[in-house]
């Protein structure tokens, strides 16, 4: 394929080989562990040779490798590697460059499971993290220490939706010779391009909107030139490999990531817009909104939005927000996004480096394909009980 396809081009032939494979489109699911090397010199090639996958199991199939083309096509990478879990692509990508006695810097806003990494692991071998204001743009340079060795990112964050000046962050961080790894699952390398941004390592949870179904778990690390090796090694290591049906999931998913993405975008502009008009609520946190912090940054770095945003309620009692979102009756009451269907969250937000609001109810919605009428309907029954 050309290199300058236009995404949506991309979403619907990266990664699809039917010339190796009898003229089907799609790839094959390989269960696999071993490979037969057939002859010592073979194997003595396979396991050097730094392009190929196919020396075991584990090292990946042509169904991973499908996938893997198909996001690094995307996202604009050199490599792209599959592994088990979005949180899993945030450990891989992380401990591919920090060691006992480095230093990391990782936005206040970070996902939740990213900040026990600090504090649960990254603790116990001597790796310190000082968390940072993710509105610090080109500041997070008074944050440097000799021993920084990375910056996390995460735009736009979990639950409180602040747009981060990466292209700032990572200027300064290139000068100092530290490295950037972003979390780009919002973005689902579709709105936001990591690497035209000065960022090194781009995570995604895939379980979201290429997986689109809410039926499998996935996660990504993309990267370009030198950061390609270290991801690799430091996956080598930790063993997180991609199951070789969620593999063909997420690539299935990917085919319809931009229609899927746009009706999602459509959608919560429609329910966001409307409950910002809403005297039960105080604030909605949506990077498209004026009223989010960073939207500009939005506007100048991002060519779209997703189904997902926040919610701050006037002062409202835990009761009466339980009522709200139980008597729900289209949105499910559960974690993770990105699939078909709508879904609600109350969200607990921790800070460290920065200040938020106290004491305040807050929600997630994340918002499907349903008819966006209807689910504006659900939600004033749901304002009206509170009420009650
Ligand atoms: C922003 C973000 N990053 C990473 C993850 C982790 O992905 P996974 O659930 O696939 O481990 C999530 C999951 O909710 C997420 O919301």
């Amino acid at each position: 394929m050309r290199k300058d396809a236009k995404r949506d081009t991309k979403l619907a032939h990266s990664g699809s080989h039917p010339e190796d494979q009898s003229g089907i489109v799609n790839p094959p699911v390989y269960h696999a562990s071993t490979v037969d090397y057939g002859t010592v010199a073979n194997m003595q090639e396979l396991r050097t040779d730094p392009n190929n996958n196919f020396v075991y199991g584990r090292w990946g199939t042509p169904t991973s490798k499908a996938f893997e083309e198909a996001v690094a096509e995307l996202e604009g990478a050199d490599r792209t590697v599959a592994v088990g879990s979005g949180l899993a692509a945030i450990t891989t990508a992380m401990l591919a460059y920090v060691g006992t006695g480095d230093h990391v810097l990782v936005c206040d806003s970070a996902y939740t499971p990213t900040r026990n990494l600090s504090e649960n692991f990254f603790k116990r071998f001597g790796v310190e993290t000082t968390y940072y204001d993710p509105l610090i743009g080109a500041s997070i340079a008074e944050q440097f220490q000799d021993k920084t060795k990375v910056i996390y990112v995460e735009s736009p964050g979990s639950h409180t939706f602040e747009i981060q000046d990466i292209p700032a962050i990572a200027e300064a961080a290139h000068k100092a010779g530290i490295k950037v790894v972003m979390d780009n699952t919002w973005a689902a390398g579709f709105f936001f391009k990591p690497f035209d941004h000065g960022v090194d390592v781009s995570v995604q949870a895939a379980t979201k909107y290429y997986v689109g179904h809410s039926d499998a778990m996935v996660g990504t690390v993309s990267m370009c030139g030198d950061n390609v090796q270290p991801v690799i090694d430091c996956l080598r290591v930790l063993g997180n490999n991609i199951a070789p049906d969620d593999a063909y999931l997420a690539l299935r998913g990917m085919r319809t990531l931009s229609v899927r993405l746009k009706r999602h975008e459509k959608n919560a502009l429609k329910v966001a817009d409307w409950l910002a008009s809403q005297s039960e609520i105080d604030r909605v946190l949506h990077p498209a909104l004026p009223s989010c912090p960073g939207h500009d940054l939005w506007q100048r770095d991002f060519s779209g939005s997703n189904g997902l945003f926040g919610v701050v309620f006037k002062p409202a009692s835990e009761a009466s927000m339980h009522s709200f979102i139980d008597g729900l009756e289209l949105f499910s009451l559960g974690g993770s996004w990105g699939g078909y269907e709508s879904l609600v969250l109350p969200t607990n937000v921790t800070r460290t480096a920065t200040k938020w609001i106290e004491n305040a109810q807050s929600i997630r919605f994340h918002i499907g394909l349903e008819d966006p009428d209807d689910l504006i309907e659900d939600i004033a029954a749901g304002l009206k009980r509170l009420a009650d």
